[in-house]
């Protein structure tokens, strides 16, 4: 174990942190698996074990749901006064702070990613998230609601009460980040958790934990259980005591998980997948527009839900955009994300290598071409080449599905009025993106682009208070901004007759 800890600059805590079997978080204690089993989890960069965690099942999810229904049904938290509440979550958000560096060098450790990004956009983008959800914990409020019918006097009103126990499955691409948009909004309502974290990176959620319960809060609010998908988080979709389940993943185990939460019909949402198209108009700036769709497919190895797969550019403008791209992709520094040079890191796993090499494969054998990247770097560690490719189909497997990888396909279209029909030719509708000059075209694009966000001349910017969520197989509700409280609360209407 810990084979991987040569990088010099390794923080100490990180080092501590690696050096012991990880326990599961249940009811405020640190505990094994009822099981007694154990999962490794791996350094993409090398594909050497990283660390050892407790492998949760359903015998542990029973336990986390029996603390988590015990938390909230005691009142402890949904009682709690919003205020210290709110206050709660702000103070997470402190000592997320305080840890920058130790939580930027585990992220990259488990994921992959460069270690220059997790400081930048993972940390502090998940900070962001809780001390925003802090706000809003005193600001869930009903409303008061005029009575026409009865002949009688009412008063009536309503509340906006938390859902209860709910269930949170998170995928690896940002590990941090996707547990803090689960966690805060849900914790702000006053409902209690079970997070159950990626197998392939448990380790930000396990230590976000010991950080939960050094804020204070109360026992069984806050859970971790880490484990495999097919086994503890199948248990905890189905769990009968489990009102509301929140999942980011793919839109197979998507499928799975809104069968399994049938049972009780549990409150679902849905982050899922996405074939982004990201569409240059001959009168962009193309200055901005290059860089900024290269970064759009590329950012997080393109292991993004949002990632922009499908770049359409208008053919008077091609070949000087693909050559851009191109020329961006070649000059990535692909390597360990530990290395101060590194700008692409490795992918999560081996099986994500195996599916992004797969979809290169499978794509170049019917016929199209890598203008630059098509194959994964030899050498140890899971690293793809950042990939280009022209000369596609709409109906290779490379346009329709998520490759979920460092791969573009770029496809040049000749009238502006074609292209969206092409665009919104998906299954997905996650998030889009257009590059022009003109202003009321690009606002006029916006409102045609079925996805739930639409960048005009960026890409990529994500903000605590924005909403985000895809329109038909990309999912189910809206993650972040005040959105996101509809996913964690119930509305009860409560009439009074006077
Ligand atoms: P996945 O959907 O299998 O895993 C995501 C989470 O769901 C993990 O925590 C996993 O343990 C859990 N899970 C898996 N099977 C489950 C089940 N039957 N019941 C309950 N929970 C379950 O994604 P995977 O296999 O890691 O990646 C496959 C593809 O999914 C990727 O290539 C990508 O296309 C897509 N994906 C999309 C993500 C997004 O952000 N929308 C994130 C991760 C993957
Ligand atoms: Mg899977």
């Amino acid at each position: 174990m810990a084979t991987t800890l040569a990088a010099p600059t390794l923080h100490r805590n990180v080092a501590e942190f690696l050096s012991k079997p990880r326990k599961m978080l249940v009811n405020g204690k640190w505990v094994d698996s009822v099981s007694g089993k154990t999962f490794e989890t791996y350094n993409p960069a090398t594909g050497e074990v990283l660390a050892t965690v407790a492998e949760g099942d359903r015998a542990d999810i029973e336990q986390a749901v029996k603390a988590a229904r015990r938390a909230f049904e005691s009142g402890k938290w949904p009682e709690m006064s919003p205020s210290k509440r709110g206050r709660l979550l702000w103070k997470l958000a402190d000592l997320l702070e305080a840890n920058l560096e130790e939580f930027a060098q585990l992220e990259t450790l488990d994921n992959g990613k460069p270690l220059t990004i997790a400081r930048v956009a993972d940390v502090p983008l998940a900070i962001d998230m809780f001390r925003y959800m802090a706000g809003w914990a005193t600001k869930v409020e009903g409303n008061t609601i005029p009575i026409s019918s009865g002949g009688a006097k009412y008063f009536a009103y309503t509340l906006r009460e938390p859902v209860g126990v709910v269930g949170q499955i998170i995928p690896w691409n940002f590990p941090l980040l996707m547990a803090a948009w689960k966690l805060a909004p849900a914790l702000a309502v006053g409902c209690t958790v079970i997070l159950k974290p990626a197998e392939q990176t448990p380790l930000t959620a396990l230590r976000l934990g010991e950080l939960a319960m050094e804020a204070g809060f109360p026992d069984g609010v806050f859970n971790v259980v880490p484990g495999f998908g097919e086994t503890a988080g199948a248990a905890l979709a189905a769990h009968p005591d489990v009102d509301k389940i929140a999942f980011t993943g793919s839109t197979e185990v998507g499928r799975l998980i809104l069968q399994a939460a049938a049972g009780n019909l549990k409150k679902v949402s849905l982050e899922l997948g996405g074939k982004s198209p990201n569409i240059i108009f001959p009168d962009a700036d193309l200055s901005v527009a290059i860089p900024g769709s290269a970064s759009g497919i590329f950012f997080n190895q393109g292991q993004c839900c949002c990632a922009g797969s499908r770049l359409f550019v208008h053919k008077s403008i091609f070949d000087e955009v693909v050559d851009g791209v191109a020329k961006v992709a070649k000059d990535f520094h692909v390597g360990p994300g530990f290395d101060a040079a590194t700008n692409m890191g490795p992918l999560v796993s081996q099986e994500q290598l195996d599916r992004v090499c797969g979809y290169l494969d499978s794509g170049i054998s019917e016929g199209a071409k890598a203008v630059v990247g098509g194959k994964k770097k030899s050498g140890a560690g899971y690293f793809v080449e950042p990939t280009v490719l022209v000369d596609t189909k709409p109906d290779m497997k490379v346009i329709k599905e998520e490759i979920f990888g460092p791969v573009v396909a770029a496809i040049p279209f000749s009238d502006p009025e074609e292209v969206l029909p092409t665009a919104n030719n998906s299954i997905y509708g996650l998030a889009a993106a257009v590059w022009t000059r003109d202003i009321g075209k690009a606002h006029r694009t916006a409102a045609k682009l079925r996805a739930g966000t639409v960048w005009i001349n960026c890409y990529n910017v994500f903000d605590a208070a924005l909403p985000f969520g895809g329109y038909k197989q990309s999912g189910w509700g809206r993650e972040m901004g005040h959105d996101a409280l509809e996913l964690y609360t119930e509305t009860k209407a409560v009439c009074a007759q006077l």
